[in-house]
């Protein structure tokens, strides 16, 4: 199972957050990932956890005041990047082009989606992953996998239906265990989660439980 960990602009120490990872890691089979905000990419990067950046805008170099260039996200560590965060939604035009410009600087890439027809939508775009994530879910503490776990297995279903070898992750309330769990059962290979380890007392702790049943 892939974890990917979103630390949003939670005020979290992403540091730390990202040392307890990394040594969750190294004890599990699981893959364990960290996307920080893009001012706290190198720092993450440079405590060894696999890295992801936020978002990378459809931009190449040039004349584009503000915005995220994937070649410089790269540079400073990352190696995949989410794109369309229900946070941080893109035109679809734009997604391909954020998915092209993550592409040509080597990022893989995992674009969400609020549902399964829109994952079908970006799944048809080619990324490596879709991750599902229905927007009234996140932040909640309720899983995606027990609220809604239809929206999940139709998502699989969706994006197996595009392209049999995109990975399907899911994401919404996700944060212990037994949701990840939940989650590969409903035919996911990964979670997309925030706030059950970002806005955790004790992440390192919320993390050794997420991946202990793996
Ligand atoms: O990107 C992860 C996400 O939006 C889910 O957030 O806090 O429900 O785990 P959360």
């Amino acid at each position: 199972m892939f974890v990917l960990i979103n630390l949003k602009t939670y005020p979290c120490d992403p540091v730390a957050v990202a040392e307890a990872a990394r040594d969750v890691d190294e004890t599990t089979d699981a893959r364990i990932a960290v996307a920080p905000q893009a001012t706290h990419l190198e720092r993450v990067a440079e405590t060894g956890v696999e890295t992801w950046a936020q978002h990378v805008d459809p931009i190449d170099y040039g004349s584009n005041t503000g915005h995220t260039l994937a070649e410089a996200a790269a540079d400073a560590g990352a190696v995949g990047t989410l794109i369309n965060h229900s946070e941080r939604r893109l035109k679809l035009a734009d997604v391909d082009g954020a998915i092209r410009a993550a592409e040509r600087a080597g990022l893989e890439t995992v674009v969400c989606a609020n549902n399964p027809a829109q994952i079908g939508a970006a799944a048809a775009l080619a990324p490596d992953a879709v991750a599902v994530e229905p927007p009234e879910l996140i932040g909640t503490g309720t899983p995606v996998s027990q609220a809604d776990p239809d929206v999940v297995e139709d998502a699989v279903d969706a994006a197996a239906r595009v392209d049999e070898d995109v990975t399907v992750l899911c994401g919404a309330g996700i944060s212990t265990g037994e949701d990840v769990v939940a989650a590969a059962d409903l035919g996911s290979s990964g979670v997309l989660l925030a706030s059950g380890v970002a806005k955790a007392d004790d992440p390192a702790a919320a993390l050794a439980d997420l991946v202990e049943p793996l």
